[in-house]
């Protein structure tokens, strides 16, 4: 009888060899980013119901919740806002005293050491729901956009946002944002741009989460078409170019292939970031006791690390934290 000549099972006979030869480690609370809903109020917790384990907080309870991840050695928080007034041009969210920026200026001095990170995208904050400023036939005008961001980047800025990142997909303004800030006089401060950011289904339950599905159309005007690849590491490129620090892929899951690609595309740090839809997934799954939760998700951040990620931004950060201990 002949005996196989080579044999992967030799090294996968115990879990401590195995834990010697894996190609790709745990992924460290460090790396984690938390996302966080801000919305008016006092005292206010509102659970969203697409989203478990998830609520849009008032600041102060916002405040509490980025301290006990701090504590837990998640790396940063991600800051998203729910205003009570929206209108045409999304001011509430270049408003120097908007919702985020107030968080922000809590959040530097009751959680000092988390990495702070302004979410800079008006469609939370208009009334027709897109990500910019409409044109007279209702699309969505790319340059007249730009100022407006940038605006919005600026006003993070000076509340204490240590990245800014700006999630529109419109053409040019991760250039057009880098200039607004240094000319601000704050060159410290970092972009993460959502570089690749696909026209997905997968953002149903935040949608219902930030109140910010569209009036009307979709965001395949600007976002990308599920169907490339090539010109994801496209658009890497151009923001990389423009002055990025750090560059996202989004979804995640089945986007794996191309955060590969944008992984042989830069020599930047690349981040990827875990959507609802992919959580709401697993969540139900698991209500039903069809799949292991913890495992689930455990295995979730390993493909994303395995495919080149550096930075991991999830709802599920926190549990993480905790199961890492
Ligand atoms: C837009 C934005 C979206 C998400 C993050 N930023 C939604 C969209 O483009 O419609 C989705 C996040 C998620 O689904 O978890 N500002």
């Amino acid at each position: 009888m002949a005996y196989p000549a080579d044999r992967p099972r030799r090294l996968r006979s115990s879990e401590r060899l195995r834990d010697l030869v894996a190609e790709t480690d745990r992924l460290a609370p460090s790396r984690l980013v938390y996302p966080l809903f801000a919305r008016e109020g006092l005292g206010e917790r509102r659970p969203i119901p697409s989203m478990p384990g998830c609520a849009q907080l008032s600041v102060d309870l916002l405040v509490d919740e980025a301290r006990r991840a701090q504590d837990e050695g998640i790396g940063a928080v991600l800051l998203f806002g729910i205003p009570d007034r929206k209108d045409a041009l999304g001011s509430s969210g270049r408003d120097p005293d908007g919702l985020v920026p107030r968080a922000l200026r809590a959040l530097a001095e009751k959680a000092p050491e988390i990495v702070l990170i302004a979410d800079v995208c008006l469609c939370e904050y208009t009334d027709h729901g897109h990500c910019g400023a409409l044109d007279e036939r209702g699309g969505v005008a790319n340059d007249e956009t730009l100022p407006l961001l940038a605006e919005a980047a600026v006003a993070c800025a000076r509340a204490g946002a240590h990245v800014v990142a700006p999630s529109d997909m419109m053409d040019g303004r991760v250039g057009h944002i880098r200039t607004a800030l240094d000319s601000n006089g704050r060159t410290d401060v970092a972009i993460l741009s959502y570089a690749a950011k696909y026209a997905s289904a997968f953002y149903g339950p935040f949608r219902e989460a930030a109140q910010s599905a569209p009036r009307s159309g979709d965001r395949r005007g600007y976002q990308m078409d599920p169907r490339n690849a090539r010109e994801a590491v496209r658009e890497v490129r151009l923001d990389d170019a423009e002055g990025a620090d750090v560059l996202m892929v989004k979804p995640g899951l089945a986007y794996l292939d191309v955060l590969a690609r944008a992984r042989a595309a830069t020599a930047k740090p690349l981040a990827v970031y875990n959507v609802s839809g992919e959580h709401a997934l697993v969540e139900a799954a698991s209500e039903k006791g069809w799949i292991d939760r913890r495992r689930t998700i455990l295995e979730i951040m390993t493909a994303f690390r395995r495919a080149g990620a550096d930075v991991v931004i999830t709802y599920w950060a926190r549990e993480i934290a905790r199961w890492s201990r």
